[in-house]
This record gives C-alpha cells, sequence and structure tokens, in this order.
C-alpha cells in the first residue's frame, strides 16, 4: 500500500481496488455509490507518452482527467442507449468534491450479499477464483454480443475494467470503466466510424481477454475454479 491509500484508509475510507490510475472506495454517505480518486503522478505505474500528456494538461484542465473522461464516456452512451444500458455499465453520478480531494461518483457494483462485486482481474489473479473459465469465457462472449449489437467503441476490455456477477449457474460481467468508449489510443480513430473495422476490433479484444482468462486459470491446477454448480 503507498502513501495515498494509506491517507486514504486513515480518513476513513474503504478501499475497494485500485486501477493503473485510480483508487475506487466505497461512499462513507451512501451504500450505493463508490467514489473514484484520480492517483497522484508518484502514486501511478510506468505511463505511456499518451498518459503523460493527459495528465499534464490535467494538471492545468481537469478535462483532461480519467474521471472527466469516464463521466463523458457515461453520458454519451446514457444519451445514445437510454436507460437501459445501467444494466451493462456502472452509472456516473457527477464529480463531487470530498473531505479527501475531487471524486467521480459512481453506482457501486454489488453482489446479492451486498458486497462490493469483484474484478475479473481479481477473480483471475487475487484469490481464489469463483468461476470456471468456461463460464468467464462464456461471460466475455455475452459482453462481446451486446457491444457488437450495439456498435458500442468500448475497446479497453481489460480484466480490472469489469466486475464478476453470478448469475444462475454462471456469471455476467459489468463494466465500471467506460472511459475507452472516448478515449482511445488511435491517433486517427477510423474504428470508431467504421462499423466493419468496430467489429474487428472488439472481436480481437475480446479474444484476447478469453485467452486470458485460459492461461490465468489453466496457469497452476491448484487455483482451477469447481465446476459450476458444484
Ligand atoms: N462502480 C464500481 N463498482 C464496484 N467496483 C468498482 C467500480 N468502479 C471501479 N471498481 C473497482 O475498482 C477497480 C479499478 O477501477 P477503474 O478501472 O475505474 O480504475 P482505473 O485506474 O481507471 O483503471 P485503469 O487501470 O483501466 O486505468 C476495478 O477493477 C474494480 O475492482
Ligand atoms: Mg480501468
Amino acid at each position: 500500500m503507498n502513501r495515498f491509500d494509506e491517507d486514504l484508509r486513515r480518513g476513513g475510507l474503504r478501499i475497494i481496488a485500485r486501477g493503473a490510475t485510480r483508487l475506487c472506495a466505497l461512499d462513507p454517505d451512501s451504500a450505493a455509490h463508490c467514489l473514484k480518486f484520480e492517483l497522484p503522478a508518484e502514486a501511478r505505474g510506468r505511463p505511456s507518452l499518451r498518459q503523460r500528456v493527459r495528465r499534464a494538461l490535467a494538471r492545468y484542465w481537469p478535462y483532461f482527467g480519467e474521471n472527466r473522461l469516464e463521466l463523458r464516456a457515461w453520458r454519451h452512451l446514457r444519451q445514445r442507449h437510454g436507460d437501459g444500458i445501467e444494466a451493462h455499465f456502472a452509472a456516473c453520478e457527477g464529480i463531487v468534491q470530498t473531505h479527501w480531494g475531487s471524486a467521480l461518483r459512481c453506482r457501486c457494483a454489488r453482489l446479492p450479499n451486498g458486497q462490493p462485486a469483484r474484478s475479473l482481474y481479481a477473480q483471475l489473479f487475487d484469490g481464489a477464483p469463483e468461476h470456471s473459465a468456461d463460464a468467464l469465457c462464456a461471460a466475455v462472449d455475452e459482453f462481446e454480443r451486446f457491444l457488437l449489437q450495439r456498435h458500442i467503441p468500448l475497446f479497453d476490455l481489460n480484466a480490472g475494467n469489469f466486475v464478476v456477477i453470478p448469475e444462475g449457474n454462471g456469471a455476467r460481467l459489468f463494466c465500471v470503466d467506460a472511459k475507452s468508449v472516448l478515449g482511445g489510443k488511435e491517433f486517427l480513430p477510423l474504428s470508431r466510424y467504421f462499423p466493419v473495422l468496430l467489429r474487428r476490433k472488439i472481436a480481437r479484444r475480446a479474444q484476447r481477454l478469453r485467452q486470458r482468462i485460459r492461461e490465468a486459470l489453466a496457469a497452476d491446477p491448484a487455483l482451477a475454479p469447481p465446476l459450476a454448480g458444484h
């Protein structure tokens, strides 16, 4: 744990998880929400050139920060796809000023028992997985189908951007980080405008995610999850 996490914890916040650029904590004022804090430069990993430029700009113009980007991406999705989008993406309420600094307030994805849902990343690399590779890959198939049906350019299909919600004997994915719907890495974002390119790119990214799941859960037989329903 680094200094920034420690300060927030000491300040009374319950941290859910930390991504490469932000830390997510329970909202002490509302059980239904969580707060995302942008990590200070020294608490982040090695950034790419694009991230360094974005961060330098965000120091003077919050518009360029990750929280504002996610909020814009969420509003864009909501405007295009209506209320139903909340079944697949965590709703963002807005930027709030808290005792711990500025944060993005979002709906907190929770399990039926009330605990915050674990990310797909945590399922694969942090503690015992609760679902089989087949069940998680089926959940990726389902999310991929949904993105393709709606032509949603969510390209950052990394395991930390999804939480896993149990459903029947299997699981479904729920996206907790929509930034990439607006903020791509390409200089010319052609795949956002040409449906054929969009489909190909989503299919590639989903395939890569399924591969990661299979590799992670095959890596150590002791970590192999029990078959669904057992
Ligand atoms: N709405 C939410 N409900 C429950 N947990 C969440 C929520 N948002 C984020 N999390 C948790 O926080 C982790 C990091 O979130 P997020 O992906 O938004 O951070 P990030 O730093 O932007 O990520 P990246 O590494 O993609 O830059 C997630 O993997 C998840 O465990
Ligand atoms: Mg993320």
